[in-house]
This record gives structure tokens, C-alpha cells and sequence, in this order.
């Protein structure tokens, strides 16, 4: 029989290494504030940057749409799971990314699933940055292909390696747009560069750019002003739009392909007529006006600074994202402890999501967030950062 105990002591050596997710269960939906254990918590954690999440607007679209469309797909969208509720949301995601196609897919992880071990395999190489979220190392190994890592957005780095690494069918230069844990964005107009230089592809994770950057936060592409030459640009319906799916935007030769090969858009059943419906109601909030984006980095900027003022290290984030560098794992979670006990829920990030010795609580802004609930935040940072000795 199995002996179940090896795995309980490897969580205890978790809990002992201040490396253990607890996880919170929240009772109410998601906001600037949220219930959790009967109590009122000020939320820095989601990834709801917009505040979309219970927008009154989407839930509306997506109620609707289960009107119409009832709740599940029913199929794989190949066989009999494709709707025409599918294909609008695509036509309208492509277009607000300026793209000439999209795919739905139903989540960010499942689109670098089903992108990367579609485009390359064992004869190719991947060109991937040190930092690439899990989603995308996954996507790598299940390819095949060899994984060169360059340092995090050392466009040197990755030049020299695309000049040393050159005997392969294919060559794909992938990389996050903006860095979750960090906050930092890529430098894709360099790597876009580099990409036609050495004729390799290049493909982003937009996950966090969307609703965040760009005009009217059309993502990262839109931020640099490279439409039609970024040639794989994959997200996320799940963070600043608020709902939950994943997409791949490019050339309808991508598209196309991609529709015939990617495992997870052949064998998991197609995204559900109500996130569906929420994600094109998102689309259309985000095209008729930019207040909400303009909120978040308003909120964002306000926060940062004060933080730097407080004298916390927030790192080198060019984002909302603040992470609030602690370093030591256990400092951490004492630090959101004492928080949580002081009404503000901002989680401890530990190894292995970031790298070990880079502890941090990783604060996420919102647009839904006020002044008054920015400073309830910096007032508690301040106390226990004192009663900490970390400023
Ligand atoms: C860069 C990146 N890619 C993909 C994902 C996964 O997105 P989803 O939650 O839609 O699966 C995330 C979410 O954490 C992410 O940060």
C-alpha cells in the first residue's frame, strides 16, 4: 500500500519553511472588500484589476447569454461544441488585440498548452526568458524542443544565444509580456528585433497586459505600437477582464493551424456560453472608454509611491503589480498574517513561485480600489512593517 505519511511530512517541512499555502476561503464576491472568516478584509490580492470580476454589465451579459445558449458547451469545439457566441467573441478579441484572427481557448494556462507543442517540437528551439510563468515552462517541456533560457529581459543575452543556437527547423523566441511576480515588462519591441534578425519567432503571454496596457488596455502589442508583427500573442480572459478563458491572437494561417492541432482546443470542451458572454460584454466595456484603466494606474502610482516613501522596497515594477520585497519566506508570511489580523489580505509569495531567498507580498491594485482604501492599506504596511523591524 501506498505510504501516504512520506507526503505529510514533505508538508510539514513546507510549513516549517514558511512554504505552505494556506488557502483563504472567501464568502462573498470579488471587490475591494471581501468577507473572509465572517470578517471584513480590504482585498489586495486578486487579479481583478478593473474591478470586471462582478461587474453589473458582464454578469448581465452573461446571464443573458445562458438564456440563450444554456450553460454548458457540450463538446470538444471540433465536434459539436462550437458556437456562433464562439466565433463572435473571437472576431471581437482579434480585433480589440488588432490581430487578424483569434482562437478561444478556456484558460491562459490551456492557450501556452496548446500553442507552444503545436508550433515546435523536437527539431526546434525555444529561446525562453529565466522568469516565464509556469503556464509557459510547461507549454516548453511539453514540446520537446530544446529550452534555451536567456537572463530575465537581457535582450543581449537572448542576441547571444540566437547566434550560438542555430541548427534548428524552427527557432521561437517566447516570453510574459508583464512579469507577474515583478510587475517588469518585456522589452518586445527589442525582441520583436531580434526575432526578424535572426528569423525566429516570437511569441508573448499577454496575461497581465491586458486591460493594463495599451490604449484602452489592448495589451502589450498595442503598447508598443507592433500590431501584425508580433506573430503569436496569447492571453487571458481571467485577470483585468474578469471572467475566466484564455485566447491566441495572430495570422489566420495561425488560427487556422492551431484549430487543426492544439490538443487542449481537440480534446477539452469549448469555453461555456456564459464566460463567453461575459468576455465579449468585457470587450465592449473596455473599447467604449479607458476610465477604468486610467483608474487602476492612478491607484497604482499613488500606492507605489507612498510605499517607496514608507521606505519599503517595492522592486522594479513598471506595473500595478507591487511586490513588497521581504526576501525571507517566513518574514513574509508573518508580515500577511499580521495584516490579515489587522483587516488588509495581501498573500505571502514564496518558492516556488518566485525564486527562493525573494520572498514578498505581492500587492495587486484595482480600479475598484478608493483613496480611503489605499491608505487603510499603507497605514496597516506601516504598523507592521515597524512592528517587524522591515522599515
Ligand atoms: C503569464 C501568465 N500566463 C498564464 C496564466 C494563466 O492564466 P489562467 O488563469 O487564465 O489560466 C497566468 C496566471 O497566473 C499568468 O500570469
Amino acid at each position: 500500500m501506498f505510504d501516504w505519511k512520506v507526503l505529510e511530512s514533505e508538508m510539514d517541512e513546507l510549513k516549517e519553511n514558511g512554504l505552505y499555502t494556506y488557502i483563504r476561503t472567501l464568502e462573498s464576491p470579488q471587490g475591494a472588500w471581501l468577507k473572509i472568516n465572517g470578517k471584513k478584509v480590504l482585498n489586495l490580492c486578486s487579479n481583478n484589476y478593473l474591478g470586471l470580476a462582478n461587474d453589473a454589465r458582464l454578469k448581465k451579459a452573461a446571464v443573458e447569454a445562458v438564456e440563450k445558449w444554456g450553460v454548458g458547451p457540450g463538446a470538444v469545439r471540433t465536434i459539436a461544441g462550437t458556437l456562433s457566441l464562439h466565433e463572435q467573441a473571437e472576431r471581437e478579441l482579434a480585433n480589440f488585440k488588432g490581430a487578424e484572427a483569434a482562437m478561444l481557448i478556456q484558460s491562459g494556462f490551456n492557450a501556452n498548452q496548446a500553442v507552444i507543442p503545436s508550433i515546435v517540437g523536437k527539431e526546434d528551439f525555444i529561446f525562453s526568458d529565466e522568469l516565464n510563468h509556469a503556464s509557459i515552462i510547461d507549454g516548453c517541456r511539453l514540446s520537446g524542443a530544446k529550452i534555451i533560457r536567456w537572463g530575465h529581459l537581457d535582450v543581449k543575452d537572448l542576441e547571444e544565444k540566437l547566434k550560438t543556437y542555430t541548427d534548428a527547423r524552427r527557432r521561437l523566441i517566447v516570453t510574459d509580456g508583464v512579469f507577474s511576480m515583478d510587475g517588469d515588462v518585456a522589452p518586445l519591441d527589442k525582441i520583436v528585433e531580434l526575432g526578424e534578425k535572426y528569423n525566429a519567432l516570437v511569441m508573448v503571454d499577454d496575461a497581465h497586459g491586458e486591460g493594463v496596457l495599451g490604449p484602452n488596455g489592448r495589451g502589450i502589442v498595442s503598447h508598443f505600437k507592433l500590431e501584425g508583427k508580433v506573430d503569436i500573442d496569447i492571453g487571458t480572459m481571467s485577470k483585468a477582464f474578469g471572467v475566466v478563458g484564455g485566447y491566441v491572437a495572430g495570422n489566420t494561417t495561425l488560427i487556422e493551424y492551431l484549430k487543426q492541432k492544439a490538443r487542449p482546443f481537440l480534446f477539452s470542451s469549448a469555453p461555456t456560453p456564459p464566460d463567453v458572454g461575459a468576455v465579449l460584454a468585457a470587450v465592449k466595456v473596455l473599447e467604449e472608454n479607458d476610465e477604468l484603466v486610467k483608474r487602476l494606474w492612478d491607484n497604482a502610482d499613488y500606492f507605489k509611491q507612498a510605499m517607496k516613501d514608507l521606505g519599503f522596497d517595492v522592486g522594479h515594477s513598471q506595473t500595478p503589480i507591487t511586490p513588497v520585497m521581504l526576501y525571507d519566506a517566513k518574514v513574509s508570511t508573518e508580515f500577511s498574517k499580521k495584516l490579515f489580523e489587522s483587516g488588509v489580505f495581501a498573500q505571502s509569495i514564496g518558492y516556488p513561485t518566485v525564486p527562493k531567498g525573494k520572498a514578498r507580498i505581492r500587492v495587486m491594485i484595482s480600479a475598484s480600489h478608493s483613496k480611503e482604501d489605499l491608505d487603510f492599506a499603507l497605514e496597516q504596511f506601516k504598523r507592521v512593517g515597524k512592528d517587524l523591524k522591515v522599515i
